[in-house]
C-alpha cells in the first residue's frame, strides 16, 4: 500500500498510467474544449484584453497547461486573427504524448517566462493529492492498494496539517478530505512564470465555508472511465480526479497578482458569450444560418448551464501591472 498521492500519481502519470499511455480525456469525460470553439473564442477575447493592457507586445503567449488532446490550444490558434494572430505564440504543456498540431508548440514542462495568458483548463483537478482521514481521533493519511483497499497509516507533514486546519477542517471519526497543498504549489509556480499578463485556472471545486460545513464528508475523489463515473481505483485503468479548493489556490499565489474568482457562466457572458436563440425570421430567409446559430446558442448554453459547466470557477490573476478588472469587469464572487 502507498499513500493516495503516490498511488494517484502512478495511476495517471507513471509507466503505463492512464494519461501517460495517451488516453484522451475527451474519450472519458466531456470538457468544454471538446464541445466546440466557443470557450476558445471567449479566451481569445480575454487574450485581446490582455494584449491591450500590455500595449501589444511583439510576441504574445497563449499557454495551455494540461492541454490533453490540444483541442483548446488548436481552437485558440485558429480563432485568433489579424495582428494579434500574427504575434501569437501558442504552447501546449502536457505530460501525456504530444498531439502535433499546426501552429502549436508542445512541451512537457512550463515555459520559463510567459507574456500573455496562461490557462489551466481542468488541469488542477488532475493533480494528485494525499487523502487524510480522522481515525481514532487522529488525523492520518490514507494508504491504498491498486484494488482500492485502504488503511489509515503514517503521518501527515506539519504543512499538510496546517493546510487542513486552514482550508478543510475535519470533524468526526471517518471524515476525509483531499489535501490541496499540492495543487496550491503547482498553481503558484505556474502563475509565477507569467511575467506580465494573466493566469486563469478553470475547474470545478469548492469553497472553505462549504468544506467546513461538512458538505463533503467523504471528500470528492472519484474516477471516470468511458463517460461514466466509477470507483477511484488507482490501477491505471481510469481517470482519477477531485474537486479543487480554488480559494486555497488563490491565496497560495499571494498578493503579487490582482485576483478574482468568479463563475464561468458570468465570465463567459462578460466576454461576449451570452448565447440567445437566433431570430425566428432567419429560419425562413437563411435556414442554414439559422441552424448554425441555433447550434452555437446550444453550445453556449451548455457552457453556461448553472447546474453544469457554468458552475465552474474561473480563478484569474493579473500580473505585471495589469489589473484583473481591465480583463473582467466586476462580477459576483463565485458560489459553486
Ligand atoms: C482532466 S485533463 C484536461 C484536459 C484538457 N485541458 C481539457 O480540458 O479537455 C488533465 C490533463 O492535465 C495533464 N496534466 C496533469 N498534470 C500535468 C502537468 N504537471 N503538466 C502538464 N500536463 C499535466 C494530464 O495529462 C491531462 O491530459
Amino acid at each position: 500500500m502507498r499513500d493516495w498521492r503516490e498511488a494517484w500519481q502512478a495511476a495517471l502519470y507513471g509507466p503505463g498510467g492512464f494519461f501517460a499511455r495517451g488516453e484522451q480525456p475527451s474519450a472519458h469525460f466531456r470538457t468544454a474544449p471538446v464541445i466546440g470553439r466557443e470557450l476558445a473564442e471567449a479566451l481569445v477575447e480575454l487574450l485581446g484584453r490582455v494584449d491591450t493592457a500590455l500595449d501589444h507586445p511583439a510576441a504574445l503567449d497563449f499557454v495551455d497547461v494540461g492541454a490533453g488532446g490540444g483541442e483548446l490550444a488548436q481552437a485558440v490558434r485558429e480563432s485568433a486573427g489579424g495582428d494579434l494572430g500574427r504575434r501569437l505564440r501558442v504552447t501546449a504543456v502536457e505530460l501525456a504524448p504530444a498531439r502535433p498540431t499546426e501552429g502549436v508548440r508542445w512541451r512537457r514542462d512550463l515555459p520559463e517566462r510567459v507574456v500573455g495568458l496562461l490557462v489551466g483548463h481542468e488541469w488542477l483537478d488532475a493533480v494528485p493529492c494525499r487523502v487524510a482521514t480522522v481515525h481514532n481521533g487522529l488525523l492520518l493519511p490514507v494508504l491504498v492498494d491498486t484494488q482500492g483497499n485502504e488503511a489509515p497509516s503514517g503521518s501527515l507533514t506539519e504543512a499538510e496539517g496546517d493546510w487542513l486546519a486552514r482550508w478543510w477542517p475535519l470533524a468526526g471519526e471517518g471524515a476525509r478530505a483531499e489535501v490541496g497543498s499540492t495543487r496550491d504549489a503547482v498553481w503558484a509556480t505556474a502563475v509565477a512564470g507569467v511575467a506580465a499578463g494573466a493566469a486563469l485556472a478553470v475547474d470545478y471545486g469548492h469553497l472553505a465555508a462549504d468544506r467546513a460545513a461538512g458538505r463533503f464528508p467523504d471528500g470528492t475523489l472519484t474516477g471516470y472511465l468511458a463517460g461514466r463515473q466509477v470507483a477511484p481505483l488507482p490501477d491505471g485503468s481510469r481517470d482519477l480526479t477531485a474537486h479543487v479548493a480554488l480559494d486555497a489556490c488563490a491565496e497560495a499565489v499571494g498578493t503579487g497578482a490582482d485576483t478574482v474568482l468568479v463563475a464561468q457562466h458570468a465570465a463567459l457572458a462578460a466576454l461576449g458569450m451570452s448565447g440567445g436563440s437566433p431570430a425566428a425570421a432567419l429560419a425562413a430567409t437563411d435556414p442554414l444560418a439559422w441552424l448554425a446559430a441555433s447550434a452555437r446558442a446550444g453550445r453556449i448554453a451548455e457552457l453556461r448551464a448553472r447546474d453544469g459547466l457554468g458552475r465552474f470557477g474561473w480563478l484569474l490573476h493579473a500580473t505585471g501591472g495589469v489589473r484583473a478588472t481591465d480583463l473582467l469587469p466586476s462580477l459576483p464572487a463565485w458560489q459553486p
